[in-house]
């Protein structure tokens, strides 16, 4: 049986790579993609969400969300992923229409009408979760699971103790943390240890399709700004490791903690605080993410691309 997901993303390089991912499963069946300002603005994202479903031959809802942060302003990684969000890959055209921003209701509205729990998988900004819960809470009990990526036990991205995708809400991914919901966080601690290397690179070029040759542009534009900005010699997989979590928690060790977010901190703000076994007692509020089998998650990115258009 198919596990029932919902993938709220802010395409993004790793989110269009999450998203092949997922479509080309044999595990999961994607009710909805939602888009969430994070990477690039809400028009950008939903634009590369809707180009994205389009160039998989995918069939499924695509909903706009948060134009911005619950209570800040949007801070985007156009440094990372470009002006466009997927600047250097070439997408199909898609008539956008009006933007009207519908994610909350279509992922409460699929909630409620499924007879199974649903599993959310976000991979951007936690904003569309937050307004979800905190709207919707009587859902909660039919929400499976939400397998985030972002975070992290040990450092940061955009601050030295802050990842992008909390750092941009972190009062969104404080009201998830406290939300009551099972969460399994896989934050830079796994994500770093998920690393497509340039010369492993290529194998996604000789897929043969549309989708592939999409991939090795990402890889290769993704690649650019880790070989400039850092000393990896390849391109990380952040998102793709909350999808995998959800086909095949078995690739992945996590470890029980407590996690809290730091929302105030004037240095440390967005932090993700992970009490690893609850030393303060605090109660388990989910799991973390910290080793990956990348050799499988790689097996599975290219199985998924390859049933792609
Ligand atoms: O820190 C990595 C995260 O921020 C990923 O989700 C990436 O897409 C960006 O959103
Ligand atoms: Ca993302």
């Amino acid at each position: 049986m198919k596990k029932k997901v919902i993938i709220d993303c802010d395409p993004g390089y790793d989110d269009a790579l999450a998203l092949m991912l997922a479509f080309g499963s044999d595990e999961l069946q994607v009710e909805a993609v939602t888009t969430c300002a994070g990477n690039q603005t809400q028009e950008m994202v939903y634009t590369n969400a809707k180009r994205l479903i389009k160039l998989m031959g995918a069939k499924t809802i695509v909903a706009p969300g948060a134009l911005k942060p619950l209570s800040r302003g949007l801070v985007t990684a156009s440094s990372v992923h470009g002006e466009t969000g997927m600047d250097g890959v070439d997408l199909p055209d898609e008539d956008i229409g009006e933007i009207k921003s519908c994610a909350v209701d279509i992922m409460a509205d699929i909630i409620e009408k499924s007879d199974e729990k649903i599993i959310l998988i976000p991979t951007g900004p936690l904003t569309n979760i937050a307004l979800l819960l905190s709207i919707y809470p009587h859902l909660k009990e039919k929400i499976e699971l939400i397998s985030l990526m972002g975070g992290a036990c040990n450092g940061g991205n955009v601050t030295a103790c802050a990842e992008f995708n909390i750092y941009v809400d972190p009062e969104a991914a404080d009201i998830v943390f406290k939300s009551g919901v099972p969460i399994v966080m896989s934050g830079l601690d796994v994500t770093h240890k998920a690393v497509i290397y340039k010369e492993e690179m290529d194998i996604f070029g000789t897929i043969g399709n549309a989708s592939g040759n999409a991939a090795f542009q990402i890889l290769q534009n993704y690649y650019k700004f880790y070989s400039q900005h850092t000393d990896l010699n390849g391109a990380v997989m952040h998102d793709a490791c909350a999808v995998a979590y959800v086909m095949n928690p078995e690739i992945f060790e996590c470890k029980d903690c407590h996690i809290d977010v730091e929302t105030k901190g004037e240095h440390t703000t967005g932090q993700t605080v992970v009490d690893i076994g609850d030393k303060r007692g605090n109660g388990i509020n989910a799991k973390i993410a910290m080793n990956i089998d990348k050799e499988a998650l790689m097996k599975m990115m290219y199985s998924s691309i390859s049933r792609l258009l």
